[in-house]
């Protein structure tokens, strides 16, 4: 298994037994009667501290432990002098496996913008604030794989590339091998995609969805977790073109139980975060009420950790989209003229909308079910009125809509009248059509963006923090 992890050793009672600890020197401090090293390896939030004599190292050799610097230190786990921490290492030996020269070595023990490290995305990952995100997100992931297969769910690996555009927004990443100065064109002068790789258009999957229906009308309950491409040109806090996405997908489940699924499986998995990431989540919370104590008090946060609790512990809140379009119509904010964008029904709710209703009127998440068809995506169920389909939103305090999903259409005739409507060509989705064909079955499913749980659960404001190295509009250096 390798050398012991730096959080490990913090955990192991002080018997002056001789240790090895490798990792990054956060810091070097020199007093008169002793020299401090703190190093971190990232398996915790914590530094070990090691101590040595002065002068029980050359000058040339300390200069070289700067901040950054890798080592490798052996020496004696000791109950520790100072008050910051239970153990420490008295040091016997250093080895200086890289050094990071403090001319050029951008990351210094201080306080750096968020923004300064995304351009500094190789390294950020040293840094306090993205190891604890880093290793809040791999705790989750393992709590979404845990939930699923406790549950009887089975891991389908959906394809990254399709020629389908699930969700029909047309946002997708082109897959080519053709060479774009000389292209093959037709007689009639497009271009001729039967000579490209797949012999037809490719794209990047904008969603694992359809694939993963197949999937569900053979093994009953699937969840896809994997890449997810949309080359919509958003440039906000809450979008990526390459983000994570988990979609469970259920045979025989209605809109009612895909709500009870999906609000069931978020307190679930923040509440494997509350308990297996206690230290990365207190530190994140110091950090923003550190960050808010700036502000007014009225503009402040409630802390993280109470906000965590607050979503587990509470129901969300159910109503349709028509009550939700009713009391906006009421609302403050509409009736003062302060939403920048009009309402009324049949609009597609915009993220003021959204926010209004989970922070101030609901004040907690919000499940919002059958929207109007003509704002969702073609393979949800229509409902009796023909008007409405059944669509379920998840809304997020500070975050807008976590989930997406909906009972499916398992109607033939009418999902391929609806694939004729929005303008598909139904030979492009024949598989699909044909799971309807043979053996039908009521389903259900939803998606959940990976990133948008991981800025929820950090409490960061911007997704491009939460992933190791973001994509977005003119951005993909790393
Ligand atoms: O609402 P969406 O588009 O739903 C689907 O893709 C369905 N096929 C899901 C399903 O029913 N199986 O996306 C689902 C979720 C959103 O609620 C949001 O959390 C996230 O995916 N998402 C994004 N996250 C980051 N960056 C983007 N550009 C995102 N677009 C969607």
């Amino acid at each position: 298994m390798g050398p012991l992890q730096i959080k490990n050793i913090l955990q192991t009672s002080p018997e002056n037994q001789s240790v090895t600890v490798k990792g990054w020197v956060r810091t070097k401090r020199e007093s008169k009667n002793a020299i401090f090293i703190a190093l971190n390896d990232g398996s915790t939030i914590h530094n070990i501290q090691a101590v040595a004599e002065p002068g029980q190292f050359s000058a040339e050799l300390l200069s070289t432990v700067t901040t950054g610097s890798c080592l490798k230190i052996t020496g004696q786990l000791v109950e520790s002098q100072g008050s910051g921490q239970a153990v420490e290492v008295k040091i016997d030996d250093i080895l200086v496996y890289g050094t990071a020269d403090p001319e050029s070595f951008p990351l210094q023990p201080k306080k750096h913008s968020l923004e300064f490290l995304r351009e500094i995305a190789h390294l950020r990952p040293r840094t306090n604030t993205f190891s604890a995100i880093l290793r809040i997100r791999h705790a989750l992931a393992f709590a979404v794989h845990q939930y699923f297969n406790d549950g009887g769910f089975f891991y389908l690996h959906t394809p990254v590339i399709t020629a389908s555009d699930a969700e029909g927004a047309g946002e997708m990443f082109r897959v080519t091998t053709l060479d774009l100065n000389k292209l093959p064109r037709t007689e009639e002068g497009a271009i001729n995609f039967k000579e490209d790789f797949f012999g037809r258009e490719a794209n990047l999957t904008v969603s694992g969805q359809l694939e993963g229906e197949l999937g569900a009308m053979a093994l009953s309950k699937i969840y896809t977790f994997g890449p997810t491409f949309r080359a919509e040109n958003s440039n906000t806090t809450r979008h990526l073109a390459e983000f994570w996405m988990i979609e469970p997908e259920m045979a025989f489940f209605e809109l009612e139980d895909n709500m009870n699924l999906a609000e069931d499986f978020v307190k679930k998995v923040i509440t494997y975060a509350l308990i297996h990431c206690k230290d990365d989540l207190n530190f994140l919370q110091n950090r923003l009420a550190e960050e808010d104590k700036n502000k007014p008090q009225n503009e402040r946060s409630i802390p993280l950790l109470e906000k965590l609790s607050f979503v587990v512990d509470n129901p969300f809140e159910r109503l349709t989209y028509t009550e939700a379009i009713e009391i906006l119509l009421k609302s403050k904010p509409h009736k003062e003229k302060k939403f920048q964008y009009p309402v009324g029904w049949g609009i597609d709710l915009s993220s003021e909308h959204e926010r209004y209703l989970v922070e101030k009127h609901f004040k907690k998440p919000v499940i919002l079910t059958n929207y109007p068809k003509e704002i969702k995506s073609f393979y949800m169920k229509l409902d009796e009125d023909g008007k409405t389909v059944r669509a379920m939103d998840v809304l997020f305090p500070g975050i807008g809509e976590i989930i997406g999903g909906s009972q499916r259409e398992e109607d033939y005739d009418k999902l391929l009248g609806r694939v004729k409507e929005v303008g598909i060509d139904p030979e492009n989705l024949w598989w699909y059509l044909e799971t309807r064909k043979f053996g039908t079955a009521p389903h259900s499913g939803f998606g959940l963006g990976f990133e948008r749980l991981v800025l929820f659960v950090t409490g960061m404001s911007n997704i491009r923090d939460v992933i190791p190295f973001p994509r977005y509009p003119k951005s993909a250096e790393f």
